[in-house]
């Protein structure tokens, strides 16, 4: 089978890398992927926001299934526009990828139907929701409705910075229409816990828990990042939890989709916060986390490809899903001054040594200088996922593996799986 994936991060490489261990693969494309993909699949340069163009990609090459990476085209509809077309597709439809793209959806939805998450409120203009916040007071958690590439989230700690984020979404609509409704949270305190799930709009499986890392600095200090590394299992997500979670959230979740008129196909991304009432909703992705996905896959012991057809069937309940007993550690290597302005352009050496430590090197923003050396191209650069048979084998490796490679400005974190460790 010929299997296209969509998107070109680091994401998109460990999702190729486990698709190419399928026996069932014949060839693997990716649109637009990066150099680092292009080791191990061809790169195609068609436009991912641009449906008609990826559908005639597919229907020309013969894709048996092609699998989504980032929000976006979910969000455009390329599900919808391959099902019509007779295609195997990984991912939900416009409809039912809302759980993402509108955070106001995603609320009502829970609220609905009794799933716990934050307390909160949605304005659709700026007086009201800072009327909301004064009677509130901080911290308080301010959210931009729609797609905001991950940077519309405001989690306020006074009462000024909350009013300021209202300004800056509503009124200087730093992200456009995404901005035009905004939902305000209570401010929830606990661990930080990531759940990849699969589901075929009826079965939902949970992968391994996974937890992200997501401000800058060596105990969580500085701005939030995409996020600057990942480590799985998750020790936070306790057998009990786990249940708890399948109970009163991610069940009830695919049953409300159904019900709503938009059954929900694909990998399901729970955010959560594990407080002191129990584990609660802080966000739905409607694809696969990054980075959680270049530690969680990596842990799979059983075919992605039969899974994720399974998924598109509806037959995810006679489909067995194994993990390997073992932990992954991935540690992030950033451009000199991410999550603000960075360079781009700085030769990159040592790769192959670190993969000759047994490593994984994720391409996340790389790309191809003139003379063919690998060059940073974005602030999130590389991606390092190291696996073993615990995590602190696991860490110790990634790090080993992080010590190789060297270009200008680099930093990483060096405490990725600090929590779990201290467990
Ligand atoms: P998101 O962009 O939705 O992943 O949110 C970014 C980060 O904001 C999350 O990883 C949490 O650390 C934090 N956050 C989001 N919602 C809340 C909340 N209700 N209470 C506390 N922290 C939150
Ligand atoms: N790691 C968080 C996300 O993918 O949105």
């Amino acid at each position: 089978m010929n299997i296209l994936v969509i998107g070109s991060g680091g994401r998109e490489h460990a999702l190729v890398s486990k698709l190419k261990e399928s026996q069932q693969v014949t060839k693997i494309y990716c649109a637009p992927g990066n150099p680092g993909i292009a080791e191990m699949a061809q790169c195609v340069s068609v436009d991912i926001n641009d449906n008609s163009a990826l559908l005639e990609f597919a229907q020309k090459n013969e894709i048996g299934l092609t699998v989504v990476g980032p929000e976006v085209p979910l969000a455009n509809g390329i599900v919808d526009i391959f099902t019509e077309n007779g295609l195997k597709i990984f991912g939900p439809t416009q409809s039912a990828a809302r759980i993402e793209g509108s955070k106001a959806f995603a609320k009502y939805l829970m609220e609905k139907y009794n799933i716990p998450t934050a307390a909160f409120a949605v304005f659709t203009d700026a007086e009201s929701a800072k009327q909301y916040i004064k009677k509130q007071g901080a911290p308080v958690v301010v959210k931009a409705d729609g797609l905001a590439a991950g940077k519309g989230v405001v989690v306020a700690m006074t009462l000024d910075e909350a009013l300021e984020a209202v300004d800056m979404i509503m009124c200087d609509n730093v992200f456009g229409q995404a901005g035009s409704q905004v939902v305000i949270e209570e401010f929830l305190v606990g661990e930080e816990a990531s759940i990849l799930t699969f589901t075929d709009g009826k079965t939902i499986v949970p992968m391994v828990a996974a937890q992200d890392h997501k401000r800058v600095y060596d105990h969580d200090q500085g701005p939030n990042t995409g996020g600057m590394g990942a480590y799985a299992p998750a020790p936070v997500v306790t057998a009990s939890i786990s249940e708890q979670v399948m109970r009163e959230i991610l069940q009830p979740t695919v049953d409300a989709m159904v019900n709503e008129g938009s059954p929900y196909c694909g990998c399901l991304y729970l955010g959560l916060i594990i407080t002191a009432d129990g584990p609660k909703v802080i966000e739905f992705n409607a694809r696969f986390g990054d980075p959680e996905t270049q530690v969680v896959l990596p842990l799979l012991d059983s075919d992605l490809v039969t899974i994720m057809v399974s998924c598109i069937n509806g037959t995810l309940t006679d489909t067995e899903i194994k993990w390997k007993d073992a932990a992954a550690v991935c540690v992030v290597m950033a451009a000199g001054g991410y999550p603000g302005t960075y360079k781009k352009g700085d030769v990159m050496t040592g790769l192959e040594e670190a993969k000759q430590q047994g490593a994984s090197v994720f391409h996340a923003g790389t790309a191809l200088s003139n003379d063919n050396q690998f060059v940073t191209n974005g602030g999130r650069v590389l991606g390092v996922t190291a696996i073993a048979s615990d995590l602190k084998q696991a860490v110790d490796k990634a790090y080993q593996a992080v010590g190789k490679i060297q270009f200008e400005g680099v930093h990483y974190r060096k405490d990725i799986a600090h929590r779990a460790m201290k467990k």
